[in-house]
């Protein structure tokens, strides 16, 4: 039996907080002790210079998510756990790409056409103002990510669809021209995957500065817990399930049976305060033993890079003969090669 490759990048730019754990991290990781899929997760560190010019925390947000994965359990035995910029043939190979895609496509980008469109609502703007080249060709890098190991499945949040489709495009262009050497890859949306709600009620995300850190120590984390926003109905008035931040939260964490229960605390009216202790209890104790592992993990980091070491040679072990195929197939070979 072949193994399907499931394949996704994280970009290093930030601290893991409950919303990723949620949505994306914890899912990876029960995926990578499937016997039928071969996982290749991997820190997106060249595109961390896409939206973050400071080297500090490109390589502090590198060792953050790198520990984060292994304190969560992640199976490296299984999985192919790597640094994007440990595998050279990736750039090699978005080079390639990047000659065969069609400006036009990229053109069409979500990220780079909002960027354009925020810059033309200024009243005589510069369309392309703060606008890169990184920005503009960052499907083309994302495509070689996924190529390069002929990825099945790219896990992604829904704002990542259109680079995967985007990536099938660039993938079945290079086939036409050169032969077919790329799979066509599909995006794979969880919709039992949780989307968290922050401390102000919008979706947690780094951008709106509304987060809850995963590893926080537990007194911050009773703290930023407390501080999430709620409405000023009180102890004994019913309240409502749907919307609620608390209890979105506390449903990520919970079994059936124990969510059930919650509800009935809500309809008899549970005072916000008790809410956020049960909510916090329930947290943190999914939590504390991989927070552990994780401060022990930031105090090892040669640990951490030994074993991203160990992913990039697996990785490479695929994507250096892969890449010489890709140069024979383009016409870069020495010319005295047959
Ligand atoms: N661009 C993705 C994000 O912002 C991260 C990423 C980089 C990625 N390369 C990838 C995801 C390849 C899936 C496959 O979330």
């Amino acid at each position: 039996m072949t193994k399907s490759i499931v394949l996704t990048g994280i970009t290093t730019t930030g601290t893991p907080h409950l919303g990723n754990y949620a949505g994306a991290i914890r899912p990876a990781i029960n995926a990578s002790k499937d016997e039928q899929v071969r996982p290749f997760y991997f820190l997106a560190d060249y595109h961390a210079l896409i939206k973050c010019n400071e080297p500090a925390r490109v390589k502090q947000s590198s060792l953050e998510i790198a520990a984060t994965w292994l304190a969560l359990g992640l199976d490296t035995e299984n999985a192919v756990f790597y640094r994007q910029s440990d595998v050279p043939e990736i750039m090699e190979l978005t080079w390639m790409l990047t000659c065969v895609t069609a400006k036009g496509l990229m053109n069409r980008a979500h990220a780079y056409k909002a960027a354009v469109a925020e810059n033309e609502e200024v009243e005589g703007g510069d369309s392309d103002k703060g606008i890169t080249m990184g920005l503009f060709s960052y499907p083309v890098l994302m495509a070689a990510d996924i190529l390069m190991f002929n990825a099945n499945k790219v896990p992604v949040g829904k704002d990542q669809i259109q680079h995967i489709e985007m990536a099938r495009d660039i993938a079945s262009r290079f086939n036409h021209i050169y032969g077919e050497h790329f799979v066509l890859p599909e995006a794979v949306l969880d919709d039992n995957a949780a989307t968290l709600l922050g401390l102000d009620g919008r979706k947690m995300s780094k951008s709106y500065n509304n987060t809850i850190p995963l590893f926080e120590p537990e007194k911050k984390l009773r703290k930023l817990i407390n501080k999430i926003k709620t409405n000023s109905l009180e102890p004994g008035e019913p309240k409502d399930t749907d919307g609620c931040t608390l209890f979105g939260i506390y449903q990520a964490f919970a079994n059936a049976h124990e969510v059930d229960a919650i509800r009935k605390h809500y309809a008899n009216g549970i005072a916000w305060g008790e809410m956020k202790q049960m909510l916090f209890e329930k947290i943190n104790d999914e939590i504390a033993p991989a927070r552990e592992r994780y401060e022990a993990l930031l105090q090892a980091p040669e640990h951490i890079e030994q074993q991203l070491q160990q992913g990039a040679e697996k990785a490479r072990a695929i994507s250096r003969p892969f890449i010489q195929t890709l140069r024979e197939a383009v016409g870069i070979l020495p010319i005295t090669q047959a």
